[in-house]
């Protein structure tokens, strides 16, 4: 069955062409506009879907060597993300799916960040742990099975990728700030200054960045007058504080649940530090690392999800809504 994927949930617009489990084409627009504000603005992310999508569309198709008329499905992201990005995906999916006569079914981007590991392994087996670690979300799930997902824990405040992004703002860095703070962390010392990793001791799956970011702001603060302040020292010892409290809940969700099988999910999901500190302590067969390229929003996973919920029969209804708040109830 070939499926059309569509994401814009945020800054990201992405079209991408599934069939049969593998992707055809995955096309992604990432919108650089953004980088001069410091972080995403809403409005101005609606109009660049608007104005991608349609080109973008035809462009996935041309890439995936396919017909317009060979799409038996649409998948698009409907939550959680920003309520007028969501909606130019949706609306546009609903008129592709109606103007072709296809099916068309709602993807939770969450879930589709999760499923993305099949991408990487399709031989995964469940049960298995996937710590999702985006913009918006730090979530640690037990994926028992498909459609079957278990929340063990959240953070508290911030998401480690916004840990990222306005820690990075305080350093005088670009937008999106995990990139950024990974570069200039570069050679520099991670032991350097001791940042907060709140609620490490805990014996809950919880997560908590909003003191950290606050920590750095008084941190820099103190060298307002001096500038004597190694930037790489810092920005590696403040991504070094974001990884341990990120490892340190994996270790506790495989004591508590038995399940040995690690994942992870998301745009952090990128970083370097965190791919070789999971590596430094869980065995490597035990270890699923996504493709770099389908960590950050892609629509990749959107449409090898949709294709997988048709399959199990799954289709929704043409007056759909999106859901920009999404969250999954606590088990
Ligand atoms: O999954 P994603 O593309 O969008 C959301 O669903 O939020 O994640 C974006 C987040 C941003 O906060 C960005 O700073 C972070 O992922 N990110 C990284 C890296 N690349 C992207 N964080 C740390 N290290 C990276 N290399
Ligand atoms: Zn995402």
């Amino acid at each position: 069955m070939i499926v059309l994927g569509i994401e814009t949930s945020c800054d990201e617009t992405a079209v991408s062409i599934c069939k049969n489990g593998n992707i055809l084409s995955n096309i992604v627009g990432s919108q650089l506009i953004h980088s001069e504000f410091g972080g995403v603005v809403p409005e101005i992310a609606s109009r660049e879907h608007e104005k991608l999508l349609y080109n973008m569309a035809n462009e996935a198709i041309e890439s995936a060597k396919i017909k317009v008329t060979d799409i038996k499905g649409i998948a698009v992201t409907n939550g959680p993300g920003l309520a007028g990005a969501l909606l130019t995906g949706v609306s546009f999916a609903k008129g592709l799916a109606m103007g072709l006569g296809v099916k068309i079914v709602s993807i939770n981007h969450l879930e589709a960040h999760i499923i993305a590991n099949f991408l990487e392994r399709d031989n995964l087996n469940f049960p298995f742990l996937c710590l999702l670690v985006s913009g918006g979300h730090t979530q640690l799930w037990l994926i028992k099975e498909m459609e079957n997902y278990y929340l063990l824990g959240e953070s508290r405040d911030d998401a480690a990728g916004e840990a990222f992004d306005k820690g990075a703002r305080i350093l005088g860095l670009k937008y999106p700030g995990g990139p950024e703070i990974e570069k200039c962390a570069k050679g520099g010392n991670s032991d350097r200054i001791n940042f907060p990793r709140a609620l490490i001791h805990s014996n809950k799956i919880e997560f908590s960045f909003s003191g950290l970011k606050t920590s750095l702001l008084y941190y820099m603060d103190s060298f307002k007058e001096s500038n004597d302040c190694n930037l790489n020292d810092v920005a590696a010892s403040y991504q070094k504080a974001i990884v341990d409290c990120l490892i340190s809940k994996m270790k506790l969700a495989i004591k508590l649940t038995g399940v040995n099988t690690i994942s992870i999910a998301g745009g952090v999901a990128k970083n370097k530090l965190l791919r070789e500190s999971l590596a430094k302590n869980f065995k490597s067969d035990d270890l699923i690392f996504p493709d770099l390229k389908y960590c950050t929003d892609n629509a990749a996973m959107i449409s090898y999800l949709g294709e997988l919920k048709f399959k199990l029969g799954k289709e929704s209804k043409f007056d759909f809504s999106i859901y920009p708040n999404f969250h999954p109830k606590k088990n």
